[in-house]
């Protein structure tokens, strides 16, 4: 066996986030662009690359594999993906297969991803309104998403929500959200807009809503008990103490959790990002592709990009654009 991952800064690093593709069937405002022009197919790695990439991982100690997009579920054959990934649970190398997704395919998707070992999953969702759904994916409809949710409890996957907290938006529907979650017996966790996009495209600035603000008005309803445990993500949780449900805060622009990140994101072209706020990757379908039958230089590759993983992110409002925007959509890099 091979020496396990170690960043700079004594960081094991446990955890890829793994994009298999740019595309997506709703164009939220704040991940992309209404006409958004996509990778050509050939650019992508193909599911035998994503394959091996994601076994060199293992190989180095990464136990958890996320699974995103843009939206993962419409990639081509992604089940055989999912199916073969099964293999490194069974052995007991992975601890957990999981996916972000925006739920329009799980209906149909939900059954076989449990099948493939898949135990939850986390759907995007921030708004109970159909209208106001519709706005913010521009093409996504709230109903579709709902009997997603219903397939994916049905089939045992437990699922998270994750909620953009977007002002002037969603702010009159936290309780909605909270009370929605707590009925089906689901966590949520809130995210504060981060500014990424193009650059003088829709300003993020304008829909930030800071998540501290956020949870002093979840105070004034309930009480809230802060919570020591990390599940290793940038989440921070509460639970509040009447309906005993768990919510998460994920706010990279006002709290620091860079010190503890685990974490690293591989795009669906094969290029490494160690941190998602900052620009460096490493190219790792050159290796990949130059050796077909060597691991030795994707290997040689990927320890050379952990070597210069990044203390923390840059995400800063207070600079206003460009610095402090990453000019990347999220849908590039998987969130
Ligand atoms: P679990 O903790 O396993 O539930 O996963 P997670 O919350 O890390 O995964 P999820 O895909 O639900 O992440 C939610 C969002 O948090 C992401 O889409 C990003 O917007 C944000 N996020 C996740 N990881 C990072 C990170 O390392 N840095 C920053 N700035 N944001 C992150
Ligand atoms: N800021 C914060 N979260 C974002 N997401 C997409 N774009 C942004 C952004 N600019 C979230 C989605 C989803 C996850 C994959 O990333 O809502 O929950
Ligand atoms: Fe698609 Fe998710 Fe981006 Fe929305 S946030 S456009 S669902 S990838």
């Amino acid at each position: 066996t091979q020496a396990s991952l170690i960043d700079p800064f004594q960081r094991p690093i446990t955890y890829l986030r793994l994009s298999v593709t740019d595309r997506c069937d709703f164009r939220c405002t704040y991940c992309m662009a209404e006409d958004m022009t996509f990778l050509p197919k050939k650019h992508l790695l193909s599911l035998e690359e994503l394959d091996r990439l994601s076994t060199a991982f293992i190989g180095l100690g990464v136990r958890k594999l996320r699974i995103t997009g843009g939206e993962p579920l419409v990639r081509k054959d992604i089940l055989k993906y999912f199916n073969a990934m099964s293999r490194h649970l069974e052995s007991g190398a992975l601890d957990e297969l999981t996916l972000t997704t925006n739920g329009s395919q799980l209906a149909r998707f939900a059954q076989p991803l449990f099948d493939a070992g898949v135990r939850r999953v986390n759907v995007s969702l921030d708004s109970l309104d159909p209208d106001k759904f519709a706005e913010i994916t521009r093409r996504g409809r709230l109903d579709q998403v709902l009997s997603g949710i219903d397939a994916a409890q049905a089939a045992g996957l437990r699922v998270k929500i994750n909620a953009v907290a977007l002002k002037g938006f969603n702010e009159d529907e936290l309780f909605d959200l909270v009370d929605w979650c707590a009925s089906r017996d689901m966590d949520l966790t809130f995210i504060e807009v981060m500014p990424m996009g193009d650059e003088g495209h829709e300003d993020r600035i304008d829909q930030y809503w800071p998540l501290t603000d956020l949870r002093d008005r979840l105070a004034e309803r309930f009480t809230l008990t802060p919570l020591a445990e990390r599940t290793g993500g940038p989440a921070r949780y509460v639970r509040l103490e009447e309906s005993g449900q768990k919510i998460g805060f994920i706010t990279p622009l006002t709290h620091n959790f860079c010190e503890s990140c685990n974490r690293v994101r591989m795009t669906c072209t094969g290029e490494l990002f160690m941190c998602l706020g900052q620009e460096d990757r490493a190219d790792l379908r050159a290796p990949l592709r130059a050796a077909p039958d060597d691991d030795g230089p994707l290997i040689a590759a990927i320890r050379e990009a952990i070597s210069r993983k990044p203390k923390g992110h840059d995400f800063d409002y207070s600079r206003q654009r460009p610095e402090g925007q990453v000019s990347r959509h999220m849908s590039h890099t998987g969130g």
